[in-house]
């Protein structure tokens, strides 16, 4: 990382830092949390799964939107990006019913003013994908809103780009995960904007940590979905009666290593690309 590189934030995954006016680092750590709480334990190569299925998914879908990747370093885990304008929500899109857009369907029928039909079942795939924003809670949890009150936050004309660019990223990525045997159930983006105006999506884009991704051969509808990858850690983490308030609990030896696995499988399934030679040349996913 060369002198100028400032430091400028930590999220509970990367770190943040600025190398001029217009270029920023994030480095993706393997640290992991399971029920919002990092646990103390890291997961070896959990950070170099996450910033190449970002940096795979960046090169594929260009052509759908711009985004910020401007080079991936050779450690597999720094991303060189355009520095942007955030918008200050999450774009969440739903294929299935899961998560928190199962919770708000069986109180109200809808999602994030989504009306949908009667009868649903948890996990049930949707008849057609929605866009469900959240607010970016700067502490707790993100709260589901809806298009009014999105629009109180965002620009109407860069609120319906968004959610189109959602929706086709969605599309584009689900279909590709499909032929792969992955579902992907839903995923957030985070976006910002050029100094043009121009939306850009940023962050990280459909991996593991942004995206709940279930084994395509195991699911059934009709209760929870065991996810690809976490599921070690948590199954763990409630298996010794932990209550999901912080300080979380040190992972065991061969749940480290089953989850390291599970990582290393999701990213090799989705890209087709060996692990290995990924972290020998980062730029094998951008091809
Ligand atoms: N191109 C970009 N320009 C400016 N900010 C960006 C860009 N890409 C990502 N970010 C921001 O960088 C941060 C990434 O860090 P990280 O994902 O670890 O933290 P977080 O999302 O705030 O918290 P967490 O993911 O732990 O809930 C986010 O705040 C994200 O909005
Ligand atoms: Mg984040």
């Amino acid at each position: 990382m060369p002198d100028t590189a400032v430091h400028v934030g930590s999220g509970k995954v990367r770190e943040l830092f600025t190398l001029d006016d217009d270029r920023l680092l994030l480095v993706a750590s393997d640290r992991i949390s399971t029920f919002d709480v990092v646990l103390p334990t890291e997961i070896p190569d959990k950070g170099r799964v996450l910033t190449g299925l970002s940096a795979f998914w960046f090169a594929r879908t260009e052509e759908i939107v711009p985004n910020h990747l401007l080079a991936l370093r050779s450690d597999g885990r720094s991303t060189e990006c355009r520095r942007l304008e955030m918008l200050p929500i999450e774009c969440v899109v739903r294929g299935y019913l899961s998560g928190s857009g199962w919770k708000d369907y069986r109180a109200t029928g809808a999602v994030c003013g989504h009306p949908l039909p009667d009868g649903l079942t948890e996990s049930a795939e949707l008849p057609t994908p929605i866009f469900t924003p959240s607010t970016k809670a700067t502490t707790g949890h993100d709260q589901n809103i809806d298009r009014d009150q999105a629009l109180e936050l965002v620009d109407g004309e860069l609120y319906d780009a968004a959610e189109r660019a959602s929706i086709a990223l969605y599309r584009f990525a689900a279909a590709a995960a499909r032929e792969r045997g992955i579902i992907i159930a839903d995923t957030k983006f985070e976006f910002g904007t050029d100094d043009q105006g121009t939306l850009v999506l940023a962050d990280e884009a459909l991996t593991p940590d942004s995206s709940r991704f279930w084994p395509a051969d195991e699911y059934a509808p009709g209760g929870p979905q065991a996810s690809f990858d976490k599921q070690f850690a948590r199954d763990y983490c409630e298996s010794i009666g932990w209550d999901k308030t912080y300080p979380g609990p040190e992972l065991p030896d061969d749940v480290v290593a089953g989850t390291r696995a599970r990582y290393v499988e999701a990213f090799e399934r989705l890209t087709g690309i060996e692990f290995d030679a990924y972290c020998a040349e980062p730029d094998v996913v951008l091809r």
